[in-house]
């Protein structure tokens, strides 16, 4: 299969430019400090079983959109969680219970978070209680149960089981471990983005002195973006050009860049991209993230099964990725954009482009994942 024979165009909605951008280093690392980043890489690479992640190179994918080099980060190989995400909760985790080893844990989680969360307890002995919507499917909710956590189920979407993990975890005493920031609620949430930067320390090792000219980065509520831009903040000499690519149905990054301040995003449809379905960016990301990016794009379901197939059966590098519905959406805009000739030269790819994707997750929801390849 290629790209261009099929006659397939590949799918986006919407396409803005930040009217805010400048970035400034500086600034940056005055949200998410050197510090906090070291300390994160120092910790995280001292645990069992750590290694660097895969950083592979879709050189079909390169050759056919004519770029120089598409950089995938394969996070499925990330311990045995499968996801970026086991760097952010579980070193939260480990940081708190440094003050404090008499604790129990509590998280709200559309399913990757508290599956790092409850690994996180586990590797400790500490107890967790993890509060899920009825949008969590039973798979997600059995692997953090096999992890040791409590698991309780919550009607209503994502917020309402944030508004109960808050309720019972005051009540209780439970130290809450949340990746999202709300009014003097900070701290926590930067452990989480520190972790996630140690993917940017590992892919500066992995790209050998080669520039990387585009960064394509999924937002939920943004911390994940956020933590990669404290990364290249941190750790690049040559800036990227900054993308945030979101769900069409979610895309609450791209309406607060759009109007120059936090917007929040009525949900009305859950997008296949579960943990990218977030209503409003969250607080310390948003402070990085409102001048850093340069452009917003948002998409909709549409290409999702069918990407995760092409880099299932390497039709886009010479390995098999095994790439989640969250992990997609880096693949599926870099093709929109170059499919469409406008976006290509405003965002300047072309054959001197290193771009640099987040393959955010494998196949966390194997059910998912098996019903979604054989489509
Ligand atoms: C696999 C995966 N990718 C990306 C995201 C988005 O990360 P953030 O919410 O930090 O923006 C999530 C969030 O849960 C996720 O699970």
């Amino acid at each position: 299969m290629t790209i261009q024979s099929n006659k397939h165009l590949w799918k986006y909605t919407e396409f803005i430019e930040n009217k805010s951008f400048s970035f400034d280093r500086n600034k940056i690392l005055d949200s998410l400090s050197k510090e906090d980043i070291d300390d994160a890489y120092l910790s995280i690479s001292r645990w069992d079983g750590y290694s660097a992640t895969p950083l592979e190179e879709l050189t079909k994918l390169s050759n056919e959109l004519n770029l120089d080099k598409i950089y995938y980060k394969d996070e499925s190989k990330r311990f045995e969680l499968k996801s970026f995400k086991a760097l952010g909760g579980a070193y939260a985790v480990e940081k708190i219970a440094k003050e404090n080893r008499n604790i129990i844990v509590s998280t709200a989680t559309a399913g990757n978070h508290g599956r790092s969360v409850a690994w996180g307890a586990k590797r400790l002995g500490l107890k967790c209680k993890i509060f899920i919507s009825e949008n969590v499917s039973e798979s997600r909710e059995q692997a953090m149960a096999k992890l040791g956590a409590d698991v309780i189920k919550v009607k209503g979407n994502y917020e309402n089981s944030l508004v109960e993990c808050i309720k019972q975890s005051t009540k209780n005493n439970w130290k809450i471990v949340q990746d999202v920031a709300w009014n003097n609620y900070t701290t926590i949430p930067k452990y989480t983005m520190a972790g996630y930067s140690v993917m940017m320390k590992e892919i500066v090792s992995q790209i050998n002195k080669n520039n990387i000219s585009h960064i394509i980065l999924q937002a939920g509520v943004g911390g994940m973006a956020a933590g990669m831009i404290a990364g290249v903040a941190r750790y690049l000499k040559t800036i990227p050009i900054i993308i945030v690519v979101e769900p069409d149905s979610a895309s609450c990054v791209l309406e607060s860049i759009r109007i120059g301040t936090i917007k929040k995003i009525d949900i009305k449809r859950e997008s296949l991209m579960g943990g990218m379905s977030c209503g409003e960016v969250s607080l310390v990301p948003w402070e990085i993230l409102r001048s850093s990016v340069k452009y917003c794009i948002s998409l909709p379901d549409d290409d999702i099964a069918k990407t995760m197939k092409l880099l299932g059966n390497s039709s886009f590098s010479n390995t098999k990725i095994i790439a989640g519905e969250n992990a997609v959406p880096g693949v599926i805009s870099l093709i929109a954009s170059c499919e469409n000739e406008k976006i290509k030269k405003t965002i300047q790819l072309n054959k001197n482009s290193n771009v640099l994707l987040i393959g955010c997750e494998g196949d966390t929801d194997e059910k998912m994942y098996k019903k979604l390849i054989n489509q």
